[in-house]
């Protein structure tokens, strides 16, 4: 992996020099063992099971610069309760470091508290926790990416696909029926990518019709089911389906091969992240488009991260957002330049 490379390269420059520069002075106490362990909300989500593939090649790469590394995964399967049980259980164990994927984002304070009291830091990624809570404490750290900037780039492959194709506004009435599938209440990703999508085809000058919309909490099935109600209330009528994800846009797409609509009779799908099914849609052109959720890069971030805040070394060559923030861009995919995302980071 391209990243793996750089990140193993800048990591041994960051073991052999803090250790050739301390000869002859005190000894710094650097522990040896980087030991992850890593908690995640529901390692069935299909992102977060990828993200996770991710952190562990980005590790291997760390463990070849020099460093023993582990990485434990326990998986919280939508419990909080479990989730803190779990942080409990990875201390104990002796992780020196914590990537934490809240399964509630404003509960975390339980797992601060833990891994304050054995005084190790913790990485949350994916599920951001509010602002107060980032600063219960300074070993606290954020791994994501700007759900804003997602839903603009969304709507704008909107706007794009519209003006390329008059025919997406099938009943010529001059604006788009759309509906929406949203993921998880109160998740930073749902809520502000809907708003951010719609704004940006307003912005645009798109004349919109929400039709409806339907909650499937980021699930391929959910999003089938919602899907299948949304198309008997409005029959023949939705031109445009936004997915705050890939796997709902594949559900959605689930719904309407279940109910064996023709190519012509289809809306148009759009989703988020570029999973490898998401990717692969979009290369069938099921998927119109999709917006690249940079796992290799919060990764890539993350295990560096991890390396720096167990080792004391190199934090200060991370580049930081209030300092405790690592935001990775989000990509604009569609058919033309779907091959490039097959191999992003490798
Ligand atoms: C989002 C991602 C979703 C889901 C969610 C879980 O960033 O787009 O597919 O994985 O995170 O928190
Ligand atoms: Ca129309």
């Amino acid at each position: 992996m391209r990243i793996g490379k750089y990140l193993a390269a800048g990591i041994a420059f960051c073991i052999v020099v803090p250790l050739l520069s301390a000869c002859g002075r005190q000894q710094v106490d650097v522990p040896e063992k980087i030991q992850v362990g890593v908690a995640a909300y529901n390692q069935s989500d299909t992102f977060i099971g990828e993200l996770v593939s991710c952190l562990k090649q980005q590790l291997e790469g760390v463990g070849e610069s020099g460093y023993e590394v582990t990485m434990m995964v326990r998986d919280a399967a939508g419990s909080q309760r479990t989730q803190d049980d779990q942080v409990k259980e990875l201390i104990d164990l002796g992780c020196n470091v914590l990537c934490v994927n809240l399964v509630d984002r404003a509960d975390p304070s339980e797992i601060i508290d833990l891994a304050r009291s054995s005084n190790v830091p913790i990485i949350f990624f994916n599920r951001e926790p509010v602002a107060e809570d980032m600063m219960q404490w300074d070993r606290l750290y954020y791994v994501g990416a700007d759900a804003r900037q997602s839903g603009e780039m969304q709507g704008e492959l909107v706007v794009d696909a519209i003006q390329a194709d008059e025919a997406m506004d099938r009943n010529r009435d001059g604006k788009i029926q759309y509906v929406v599938l949203e993921g998880e209440l109160g998740h930073q990703d749902a809520v502000i990518r809907t708003e951010s999508a719609v704004e940006a085809l307003k912005g645009h000058g798109v004349e919109l019709e929400k039709l409806g919309f339907g909650t499937a909490n980021w699930d391929r099935a959910q999003a089938q089911n919602r899907m299948q109600q949304l198309i008997s209330q409005y029959p023949n009528q939705i031109e445009l389906v936004i997915a705050n994800n890939d796997a709902m846009a594949l559900g959605a797409i689930d719904a309407y091969g279940k109910l064996n609509y023709t190519e012509s009779a289809l809306p148009v799908f759009f989703g988020i992240d570029g999973t490898g099914a998401g990717l692969e849609a979009v290369i069938d052109g099921q998927l119109s488009g999709t917006v690249y959720n940079d796992k290799e890069g919060q990764a890539a971030a993350m295990a560096g991260l991890a390396v720096a805040a167990v080792t004391g070394t190199g934090m200060d060559k991370i580049e930081f957002e209030n300092e405790k923030y690592i935001f990775l861009p989000y990509h604009k995919v569609t058919q033309g330049n779907v091959r490039d995302f097959l191999y992003w980071g490798k």
